[in-house]
């Protein structure tokens, strides 16, 4: 496998998986195949615990927030970095280690940079107040205290990893950040005896880790770089305001992670024939339109058990995880409903697109080539297409080929009103997850893959046609 994945990446010392979308792409699947066969430092440089990377280890399916998703693999000396980039919040980190320590997986050689910035209790109340749902209009953030975090880092009052290590340093920056907060209580001392536990757990693997990650470069170690939500929810380059407030693109990742971008070989993740969105904002191509997007905006209330109920799909919850048939008939009539909404819903059944993070339904709609075109600016033509066998059962699909005359634009108020013109292809009933060769994916299929690489002049590199890292085809 090995030399399979260095023949994609031709022979590049340093890749980076990001997704071409926005977010929620599949890019745990690839980072954990890199990071597993591949890759002798992972690296995360961009986003905090807005971000779940969903992998599958042994059949068995984990959620990563922070750590990449390599540190499963520190017990055969791999090396796993949080940049420089990141947001972290403390509390979720040492949940997250306190989880591999109660698996027995070693983390020694982690490493978490001293010039990360930390978020801080405030952070999370400030975002919470002020956008705690899309339907009120808002950005539908995940709460967490990203957007909030990243404004005072900006604001130069963040503060940084290095400062839990000097008590006194900590407080001052604390007592400065309380004017800027005037509606929440900021009690230094309170939270600096709350953090105490936390800054005794990550001292030991806190480092420079610019200095570090350069000289593993320099000795020729291989470094995979793990994005981050995705390039049409970049701050820089997204659908803003409803974007994250990170440059998940490849040079902002390599921002966040100290290496060069020109040193950097980009693998673009994009899902296929169908695409998501969690949270405010335009989506061209949403099936069911406005009424989609207001449903979704409910939130939980629409989640994924009230929509098993509602469609009349039997599950069950083992350990915390719904399981049910993703191939249900009523899921496939759904499908094929003539109602863009009900089709939608049944491509997020089959699909299962729930947040990882915050349980949301995840707004579906065919992919879109002009924003793919727009992203490919940024992250290079290589792609790798996932999710591509959750659609089995389909009658047809299709994919936004254009916007007649126009392109695709940031400015939102533009975007809302895009016309897509779409592109139909034949769909296939049967399950395509086995399938190892190219050649012998359906017709439908190929002959929309080779329309994504004639229209915007990408190359597909790989296709994903399951969770698990064997349903992968390499071209
Ligand atoms: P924030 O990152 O929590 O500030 O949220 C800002 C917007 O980005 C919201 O629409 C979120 O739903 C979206 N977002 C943030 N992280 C992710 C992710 O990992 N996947 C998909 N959407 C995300």
């Amino acid at each position: 496998m090995k030399d399979v994945l260095d023949k994609v990446v031709e022979g590049s010392r340093a890749v980076a998986i990001i997704c071409n979308q926005w977010g929620d792409t599949g890019k745990g699947k690839f980072s954990n195949l890199f990071a597993k066969y591949w890759a002798d430092v992972v690296v995360r440089g961009t986003g905090g615990n807005n971000a779940g990377h969903t992998v599958v280890i042994n059949g068995k399916k984990r959620i990563f927030h922070l750590l990449p998703t390599g540190i499963i693999y520190d017990k055969d000396g791999k090396i796993n970095i949080l940049g420089n980039g990141m947001v972290l919040d403390l509390k979720v980190l040492c949940t997250e280690l306190a989880e591999l320590d109660k698996e027995r997986i070693s983390y020694d050689k982690l490493m978490i940079s001293e010039d990360a910035n930390v978020i801080m209790p405030y952070h999370i109340s400030r975002d919470l107040d002020k956008d705690a749902s899309s339907k009120k209009g808002g950005i539908g953030s995940t709460g967490k205290g990203i957007g909030p975090c990243y404004t005072d880092k900006i604001a130069r009052r963040g503060i940084f990893v290095r400062d839990l290590l000097k008590e006194n340093i900590l407080k001052t920056k604390l007592e400065k950040v309380k004017s800027f907060y005037p509606k929440v209580e900021i009690d230094s001392e309170k939270i600096i005896s709350d953090l105490k536990p936390f800054i005794e757990k990550i001292k030991p693997f806190v480092k420079d880790t610019i200095t570090e990650i350069n000289d593993f470069y320099s000795e020729g170690k291989k470094i995979l770089i793990e994005g981050a939500q995705g390039l049409l929810l970049s701050i820089e380059y997204g659908t803003y305001p409803y974007v994250t407030s990170s440059d998940p693109s490849l040079n902002g990742t390599a921002t966040g992670t100290g290496l060069c971008a020109r040193n950097i070989y980009p693998l673009g993740i994009v899902k296929f024939p169908f695409m998501t969105r969690v949270g405010g904002g335009p989506f061209p191509s949403e099936l069911g339109g406005e009424e989609s997007e207001n449903y979704c905006a409910e939130g939980l209330e629409h989640d994924i058990k009230f929509e098993l109920d509602k469609y009349k799909i039997p599950f069950e919850v083992i350990k915390g995880n719904v399981k049910y048939n993703h191939s249900h008939p009523n899921i496939i009539s759904l499908m094929n409903s003539k109602y863009d909404f009900e089709k939608g819903i049944g491509i997020r059944l089959a699909a299962e697109e729930y947040g990882a993070t915050t349980g949301r339904p995840r707004r579906t709609g065919w992919t879109d080539l002009p924003a793919l075109k727009f992203a490919t600016y940024f992250n290079g033509m290589n792609i790798i297409l996932t999710k591509v066998d959750a659609i089995s059962g389909a009658k047809k699909f299709s994919l936004v080929e254009s916007y007649g005359e126009e392109k695709f634009s940031r400015d939102c108020d533009s975007l809302r009103f895009r016309k897509p013109i779409f592109k139909e292809f034949e769909g296939f009933e049967k399950k395509i997850s086995d399938i190892k060769a190219y050649d012998n994916l359906p017709n439908g299929l190929k002959d929309s893959i080779d329309f994504l690489e004639k229209t915007i002049g990408a190359k597909v590199k790989i296709v994903s046609v399951g969770p698990d890292q064997n349903e992968t085809i390499v071209r």
